[in-house]
């Protein structure tokens, strides 16, 4: 995720970017960028770091006038967060000029392509060679930029929102979206472009936002022309009147960056596949991966270090890489497993998780690992973090900044990698036969859809919220796959509402917890119908026995379970391996509910922080 400005009118372009760029920066921050047209040159600054950096260089290096402008405010994908790979990029002539948003799939062999024809490149990104496809098209067929731009995304398999301009012909600019928003802001013979309307609704409360596969040439004194990116037809411009405050666009409309988070999962977890999961052609694919296949191939054990969410979802993929790829795992607190003088050997691979990629007990687990000669494969979030640049290969989760405190998307992401890693790996070693392979990998496909589903139970769950809120603690119970997910729906409540929360495997109750429950009890239990459900049975009838009160999440059109719970959350029927990433949900939107109704500071708990950078 990245935020995306430009501006072209009557105005000084270069306050309009930049304090867009401010309010965009929940979408990203690692670096930014800018690039101003004064009349006859065009001005660009870029550095790693925050708009606030980007501000202070600019007033002190470049010209700022100009009422024609892009800018860019970036969460690195390819390339780590450093001067060359922030954008704008130019084309190689110097007269285009882009900023994107988005994952360009097949940017190797375009690059491979434009390199035989003369073309270099100064950064690792896949936007500058978007850009200077766009410019040989415009070259070789002769084109005005509007049709090159069309030519070149027509080539291109990925996600984008983009900006371009041409400085030779300074009175337009053109934009694309597929996958990636982009709003367009009509003022009076002037037009903003943004990854959302917050850079512009205090000019202009009109705006057309574009549908995926359409483009659209911005020119002053023109009205805006829309097409379809794939054929020439024209799409006429449905220009809304926003009726929205700042704070609000910023969230999404969403009252928490939290609730955002979760509910972006369905495009987290789609971005998380992207160029990954191929199911046409029966593959994963994982640069990482395939670089190190020898070192996977051969690997005896693998260790998951990590902490918190990110340790959770590494009990997950425990279950996932023994059961298909069967390669015995330990999955360890990177904080005892720091201190313990843990045995490992050079034929271990050691997996550390981490959203932020800075968590100081993590980091140091991979430099004790790495001092004993094992082979460390990241997964993180934050491109270019110290995780990712100190392990030896890696995979990105893709999520996009997480603002929350609370980790959710970043669990779902992480579950999703490591699940395409053990299928990969599964399917390589010769434990999963073809249709197997084709059957999970057809379903992992249809999980977005599936979690767009489990968030539809968020007005049930407000109600159930309601009965519990005043609850003093609350007991988490599931199986196998889902034993990890109780864990993580119990830190979720305790972390942000400050209720005390336990999980446990369901079939420990009967050694202890079991003694907790009375009708104060709330228990909620994951009772989906693969996977040990008549045991989980057993478990709800226990707990009813005693008094307590259930909240079951189950398979639609589950009845047995709800004959017996006080409360039934439905989510849809998938592969028992996959269902985390379904039951999960429901427990996110209970804290998060729960949270609210307590008058918590959901996005800022007390006493936590987002990424922990100390012992
Ligand atoms: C819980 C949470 C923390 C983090 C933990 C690890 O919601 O956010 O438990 O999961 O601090 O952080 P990362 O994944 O950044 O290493």
């Amino acid at each position: 995720m990245c935020g995306i400005v430009g501006y072209i009118g009557h105005r000084e372009a270069y306050p309009i970017i930049i304090k867009g760029l401010q309010r965009l920066e929940y979408r990203g921050y690692d670096s930014a960028g800018i690039a101003l047209y004064d009349g006859t040159d065009i001005n660009l600054a870029k550095t790693k770091g925050k708009v606030e950096d980007l501000k202070s260089l600019s007033e002190t290096s470049i010209s700022l006038n100009g009422s024609l402008g892009i800018g860019h405010t970036r969460w690195a994908t390819h390339g780590v967060p450093n001067h060359v790979n922030s954008h704008p990029h130019y084309s190689n002539s110097g007269d285009l000029v882009i900023i994107h948003n988005g994952i360009i799939e097949n940017y190797e062999s375009i690059k491979k392509e434009l390199t035989k024809r003369g073309y270099v490149f100064e950064s690792d990104t896949d936007t500058e060679v978007l850009i200077n496809l766009i410019e040989e098209v415009k070259k070789k067929e002769d084109v005005k930029l509007g049709k090159a731009v069309q030519i070149a995304l027509n080539q291109v398999v990925g996600a984008y929102a983009i900006a371009v301009f041409d400085r030779q012909k300074p009175d337009e600019i053109v934009v694309a979206k597929l996958g990636s928003p982009l709003a367009i802001g009509i003022g009076d013979n002037e037009f903003f472009v943004a990854s959302d309307a917050s850079p512009f609704i205090e000019f202009t409360n009109n705006a057309v936002y574009l549908e995926d596969e359409e483009m659209a040439i911005i020119r002053l004194g023109k009205e805006i022309k829309l097409r379809k990116i794939q054929n020439d037809a024209i799409a006429y411009p449905m220009v809304q009147e926003l009726q929205l405050n700042l704070e609000e666009i910023e969230k999404g409309g969403y009252d928490h960056f939290m609730l955002k988070e979760i509910y972006e999962q369905p495009r987290a977890i789609k971005d998380t596949f992207r160029g990954r999961l191929r199911v046409a052609e029966g593959m994963v694919k994982m640069a990482g991966v395939d670089q190190n296949i020898e070192k996977f191939m051969n690997a005896k054990r693998i260790i998951i270090v990590a902490c918190g969410t990110s340790w959770h979802a590494g009990l997950v993929a425990e279950y996932i890489f023994e059961n298909f790829a069967r390669i015995p795992v330990e999955v360890e607190y990177a904080s005892e497993f720091r201190y313990r003088n843990p045995v490992i050997t050079r034929d271990d691979i050691i997996i550390a998780i981490s959203q932020s990629g800075e968590t100081a007990d993590t980091l140091a687990a991979i430099k004790l690992a790495k001092e004993r000669d094992a082979f460390v494969f990241g997964v993180c979030n934050v491109v270019g973090s110290t995780i990712a640049r100190e392990a030896h290969a890696g995979a990105y989760t893709h999520a996009g900044p997480e603002i929350g405190v609370a980790s959710t998307k970043a669990f779902t992401t992480q579950i999703t990698v490591l699940t395409l890693l053990a299928l990969k790996l599964a399917k390589q070693k010769g434990e999963l036969s073809d249709s197997k392979f084709h059957e999970l990998l057809t379903e992992m496909e249809n999980i977005p859809a599936k979690v767009e589903l489990a968030l539809e139970s968020n007005p049930l769950i407000e109600i159930i919220a309601e009965a519990y809120k005043d609850s003093n603690n609350c007991l988490y119970l599931g199986r196998g796959y889902n034993f990890p997910v109780a864990l993580e729906g119990a830190l979720k409540l305790k972390e942000i509402s400050y209720i005390h929360a336990e999980g446990y495997p369901a079939a420990e109750m009967k050694h202890g917890p079991i003694a907790l429950i009375d009708e104060q009890m709330p228990v909620i239990v994951i009772a989906t119908n693969n996977g040990h459900y008549e045991k989980v049975v057993s478990n709800i009838q226990e707990i009813k026995s005693r008094n307590g009160r259930i909240i079951a999440v189950v398979t639609e059109g589950d009845q047995q379970v709800r004959e017996l719970a006080d409360h039934v959350v439905e989510v849809p029927d998938t592969i028992e391996s996959l269902s985390p990433l379904l039951t999960t949900i429901p427990l996110q939107l209970l804290s998060y509910h729960i949270a609210v109704m307590r008058n918590c500071n959901v996005d800022q708990p007390r006493n936590l922080a987002k990424s922990v950078t100390v012992e």
